[in-house]
């Protein structure tokens, strides 16, 4: 087991109707002058976003809003919101939405406390980070997706578009102060946001899972069972969205997915979320999950041998499959199996699916390599070939 440090400062709040708290609890956290985010529309049609001002009002809050973040959000608006922000003295982000309005917020958030342009915390040195982020004003959201994780979790994705860029950034400062959470809001998603965002929480274990890290017990345990109740509620949201049950497992497993608790001790992968992000970066139109659900199990067929026993036990937990004397074999049930639970949610199973054919992969290694230097990868060391290679699979 390896050491850590395990910090989750956010104040989840969780249940019917919970959102009518967002103005006290910001007062109460010291807020003064709100900016609130959101995306492309779908909180004003359901009347979330008004629920929130009203709450900000009735907390005598000021307030300036923001709409128009685009799924896989862009640089350009983080820089327009820090101007914004910093003209009106805005001194808590809050975002109303997913993952995506998050991390704009916290790009915003970060933006504010650095002084020179925003994408300067993005930009990576060997794989490393080149600015610090140890000030950030302090952020808070009510979370309509289950998904990316954000909510909880110490990290932002931003696109650069003009540098046809998507990069990632953790830093503890980026943490929620406060995230609200309330089941019935993601009534409205669609079957296809409902599915890319469980297979994106689905990864997020999987990245957790398949390290280098030996077996850990009680991070495994906890992990495999997250990945059992996904699993178990999946076809339950897509059947009946308005079941209030399996939506609110699924929310709450999208947070532990991703807050830290069920990596702790182990070291993380994460090869498939950067070979992911060079797909959006290419076609902001393809959903996060949808391209990792394409991805995954790419990786997986060029990685197994590395530990197949771990995908035996992986898929003797989540799938049910009975081991038998070849491991090997056994391991490759247990990838099919994957691949087979991401197409029976309705996610494409092939690059080609999104228009990627073999001419775009050489143009998506560069970035890959900007982002995340010369070798990543934890379970195997993945390096420009084999990135390739999984490419090559996943068409
Ligand atoms: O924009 P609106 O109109 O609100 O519609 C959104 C958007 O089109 C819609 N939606 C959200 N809640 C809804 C709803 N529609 C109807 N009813 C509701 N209740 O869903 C669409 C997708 O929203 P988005 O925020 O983009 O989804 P998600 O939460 O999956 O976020 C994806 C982004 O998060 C990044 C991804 O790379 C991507 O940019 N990630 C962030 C991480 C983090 N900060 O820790 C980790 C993840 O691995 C991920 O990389
Ligand atoms: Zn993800």
């Amino acid at each position: 087991m390896n050491n850590f440090e395990f910090c989750s400062p956010t104040d989840f709040v969780f249940g019917k109707g919970v959102a009518i708290q967002v103005g006290p609890k910001l007062k109460a956290l010291g807020a003064t002058c709100v900016m609130v985010q959101y995306g492309g529309g779908s909180v004003v049609r359901n009347g979330i976003l008004e629920t929130v001002t009203k709450s900000l009002d009735e907390a005598g809050l000021k307030y300036i809003v923001k709409g128009g973040v685009r799924a896989n959000p862009e640089v350009t608006f983080v820089r327009e919101a820090i101007v914004e922000a910093r003209e009106a003295g805005v001194d808590f982000l809050f975002a109303v939405g997913g993952g995506s309005v998050m991390d704009s917020c916290k790009a915003t958030a970060a933006g504010l406390c650095h002084d020179g342009d925003v994408w300067d915390l993005f930009v990576k040195k060997d794989g490393a980070p080149v600015y610090p982020i140890d000030e950030c004003l302090p952020v808070g959201m009510v979370l309509t997706i289950p998904a990316a994780g954000s909510e909880g979790s110490d990290s932002m994705v931003i696109t650069n578009e003009e540098l046809g860029m998507k990069s990632g950034r953790g830093a503890e400062a980026l943490r929620s102060k406060v995230s609200f959470m309330d089941p019935t809001y993601t009534f409205t998603l669609s079957p296809e946001q409902t599915a890319a965002g469980i297979t994106d929480m689905f990864a997020h274990l999987l990245e957790r899972f398949f390290s280098e890290t030996g077996n850990v017990p009680i991070t495994d345990n906890l992990n495999l069972s997250i990945m059992k109740t996904i699993r178990a509620c999946a076809p339950r949201v897509l059947e009946n969205p308005e079941d209030y049950e399996a939506r609110a497992n699924i929310m709450w497993a999208a947070t532990l997915a991703h807050n830290g608790l069920a990596g702790m001790g182990r070291a993380g992968d994460w090869a498939c979320h950067a070979i992911e992000h060079e797909l959006s970066a290419i076609d902001a139109s393809i959903p996060h999950g949808a391209g990792l659900a394409v991805i995954f199990p790419a990786w997986m067929q060029y990685v197994y041998k590395e530990n197949p026993e771990r995908f035996v036990l992986y898929g003797q937990e989540v799938f049910g499959i009975s081991r038998t004397d070849d491991v090997e074999a056994d391991a490759r049930r247990a990838i099919e199996a994957t691949q087979l639970f991401f197409i029976s949610l309705g996610m494409p199973a092939r690059l080609a699916d999104f228009n990627i054919h073999e001419e775009d992969i050489e143009g998506m290694i560069p970035t890959l390599i900007a982002n995340k230097g010369e070798i990543f990868g934890s379970f195997k060391k993945i390096g420009a070939d084999d990135a390739r290679a999984i490419y090559r699979i996943a068409l």
